[in-house]
């Protein structure tokens, strides 16, 4: 009898978890709201279903407070979007306006990718962003890094054929190695990154004067 093979997932943490005090409001996102935008873990297999309709689906990971990703879930109501953050005052922020905003084509989860992306159907996705994954910028901690040989495998085999990863990063040394990787990579082509809506972190950098890459490169 043969076993199961377990999807190979990275055991490094990408974060470290500063939950920090939660504002009234995202104490009240989290306990109230979250619950209602929630992605129920025994839909994770069939994600589609957790939308009122199925339409393409875009899953960004990280999305830290939120704001983007509400902004485009609010610009592309013919998409669906699925927002996985650790970090739980981030979560609460976005519960509050996708609940204003009235977003019925967002779900979210307070889970590490690598608790999530594995049990996604393959070529389920039609687009996966990442904007400002933490750069890790000392060498010993490169391997703390999202964006590794092994992230891209999982991304690959998620994306559907033509489907487009798209990453950004305002630090150059990880920018040109993540491009290195995606053009090595059997699975990907470079492609030109989609528009998108500037975040909270990217303003940050801009005003440390920082110089930001988009990339991005679809599933083959
Ligand atoms: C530098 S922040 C950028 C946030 C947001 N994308 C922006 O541009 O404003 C990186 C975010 O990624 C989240 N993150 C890091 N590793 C993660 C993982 N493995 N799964 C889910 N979220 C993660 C962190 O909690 C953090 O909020």
């Amino acid at each position: 009898m043969t076993t199961p093979t377990e999807p190979k997932r990275s055991s490094i943490r990408s974060f470290v978890i500063r939950q920090g005090r939660l504002s009234k409001g995202q104490r009240r996102g989290l306990e109230e709201i979250y619950p209602q935008f929630e992605l129920k873990q025994a839909l994770l297999g069939t994600p589609q279903l957790a939308y009122p309709q199925a339409q393409p689906l875009t899953l960004e990971v990280g999305f830290g407070m939120g704001d983007s990703l509400a902004e485009m879930a609010a610009n592309a109501p013919e998409r669906n979007f699925l927002g996985l953050e650790v970090h739980g005052p981030g979560v609460g922020h976005l519960m509050i306006q996708a609940a204003s905003l009235g977003l019925n084509n967002l779900r979210v989860l307070n889970l590490d990718v690598w608790s999530v992306l594995p049990s996604l159907p393959a070529a389920s996705l039609a687009c996966l962003q990442i904007f400002f994954p933490d750069p890790w910028h000392k060498k010993r901690h490169h391997k703390r890094r999202l964006i590794t040989a092994l992230f891209l495998d999982a991304a690959a085999e998620k994306l559907q054929t033509g489907g487009i990863l798209h990453i950004a990063t305002d630090w150059q040394p990880y920018a040109e190695e993540i491009k290195a990787c995606l053009e090595s990579h059997p699975s990907f082509s470079l492609s030109a990154a989609p528009a998108r809506v500037e975040t909270k972190y990217e303003r940050r950098g801009q005003r440390l004067g920082h110089v930001v890459t988009d990339l991005a490169a679809r599933a083959r």
